[in-house]
């Protein structure tokens, strides 16, 4: 089946897919972008992700491209048409098609691409036996909270991750404390049995797996702290664990050289898996029980 990419207006054939050369977000990463996980054929914490985009754009003072509701139709029919049941949907808009030049051109439309893509199968073994992370200084910029298409420390520390082979690279702000992983918020249970991430800030991207995550472990009352915790206090840890819309929560057993809970998945994590996996499909099916819009 041939793959089918939403272009400015139009759905064309993935193959040929093409944004013009002098397209911002091409020359100067001027853009943001979502991916939202696809699971039944529903979108999964769509309003998070949607108002996720929407404060993105503010910040940069990108005009939306389209209303919310248009928005959630587009993505439903790129969705739809690349008959994705689960899977992820990636969607990216930049301040538009300009003659080179710094500062925000006068009158650029607001270019916008949407692509949908089935997921392979979670990572049973990552699953079962638990992931590795190494530990990077933090050399991102001080606007961490704006979903930017800006990615390069993102991309070369998940590279040194690779290289190292690890899944995933902590980066580490200069006071020691851990930020996040490149594509990921980063967690712990302390010793005491405290869950811990770091609170919003403009040194994170505010994940929605992380807010869906908050929100279930309050429901079922954790002791949670929203506060930054050192790459020691990591290390010492009972738990680790991260969050993301593709990984959803992944079991931590190693910090660069050290063994985290006896270099096995710990319990605590493997419950707020299922839950949220639970949570994910909840919304499906009670997208499912809701009758059809002619
Ligand atoms: N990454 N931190 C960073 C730097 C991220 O890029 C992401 C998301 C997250 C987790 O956010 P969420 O739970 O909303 O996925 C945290 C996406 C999936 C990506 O880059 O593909």
């Amino acid at each position: 089946m041939s793959r089918i990419a939403y272009v400015n207006g139009r759905f064309v054939p993935h193959r040929g897919a093409a944004i013009h050369i002098e397209d911002r977000g091409y020359q100067f990463a001027d853009g943001v972008y979502e991916v939202t996980a696809v699971q039944g054929g529903q979108l999964v914490d769509e309003a998070l992700h949607l108002a996720r985009l929407d404060r993105s754009l503010g910040e940069l003072r990108i005009a939306a491209p389209m209303s919310r509701r248009a928005l959630g139709f587009v993505l439903r029919e790129v969705i739809r048409r690349n008959r994705v049941r689960d899977g992820i949907v990636y969607l990216q808009a930049t301040r538009g098609v300009a003659p080179r030049d710094h500062p925000f051109p006068a009158n650029t439309r607001t270019s916008l691409v949407i692509s949908a893509r089935r997921a392979r199968a979670a990572n049973a073994q990552a699953l079962a036996e638990g992931i590795k992370v190494i530990a990077i200084p933090d050399i991102r910029w001080a606007r961490c909270d704006i979903k930017s298409i800006a990615l390069l420390p993102n991309v070369l520390g998940k590279q040194q991750a690779r290289e190292a082979g690890a899944y995933e690279a902590w980066q580490v702000d200069s006071a020691g404390l851990v930020t996040e992983g490149t594509s990921t918020n980063a967690w712990i249970v302390t010793q005491a049995g405290e869950l811990v991430t770091r609170q919003a800030s403009n040194a994170i991207l505010n994940g929605c797996t992380r807010l869906a995550l908050l929100d279930i472990a309050r429901h079922i009352g954790l002791t949670l702290v929203e506060r930054p915790f050192s790459l020691s206090e990591a290390k010492a840890a009972r738990e680790a664990f991260l969050t993301s819309t593709t990984s959803l929560v992944l079991p931590i057993v190693r910090i660069d050289d050290t063994a985290i809970g006896g270099g096995k998945p710990g319990p605590l994590g493997r419950k707020l898996r299922e839950l949220y996996v639970a949570h994910a499909e909840g919304q499906t099916a009670k997208h499912a029980a809701l009758p059809e819009v002619a």
